[in-house]
């Protein structure tokens, strides 16, 4: 729950790095991340109250705010994704060693969930390798990136 929470306040640093770096489409795109991280947080949070345990915020250090180019961003994207990835296969095994079926059901909405995120990088990288330097290609990546917009999650509530 608080690895979320922390992805949340890493995604809304990137975004004003993005706006910072004068790529306002990714900026957007950073911000609506954030509001999907919250999504997730909220998610464990609920699932937590909702079987007689109460959650608790612990403390977290402070996210990551400097980064020097798009594909900086976006690499920090994926590693950070890729260990999301890792603690929520670690969640999966500990709930199948205790038996707890209705936590491993649970997450396999995350598991789900962590396909699309790293794949949704992979793809930005990809485009980002191809463009290089190339500032029209840059531009037309921001843009495509200021397109996109925040769509609750399937089920969000499950
Ligand atoms: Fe909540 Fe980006 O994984």
């Amino acid at each position: 729950m608080n690895t979320e929470l922390y992805s949340a306040y890493l995604y809304l640093n990137m975004s004003a790095a993005a706006n910072s770096l004068g790529f306002k489409g990714a900026a957007n795109w950073f911000n609506i991340q954030y509001q999907e991280e919250m999504i997730h947080f909220q998610k464990f949070y609920d699932y937590i109250n909702s079987q007689g345990e109460q959650a608790v915020i612990g403390q977290m250090a402070a996210p990551a705010s400097k980064f020097k180019s798009l594909m900086q961003l976006f690499e920090e994207t994926l590693k950070h994704e890729l260990f999301i990835t890792k603690c929520i296969n670690e969640l999966t095994e500990l709930a199948m060693v205790e038996k707890d079926h209705a936590t491993r059901v649970y997450l396999q909405w995350f598991i789900t969930e962590q396909i699309e995120e790293e794949e949704n990088d992979r793809d930005i990288i990809g485009k980002l390798k191809l463009i290089g330097d190339n500032g029209y290609g840059l531009l037309m990546l921001d843009n495509e990136l200021g397109t996109r917009v925040f769509t609750l999650p399937a089920n969000p509530a499950v």
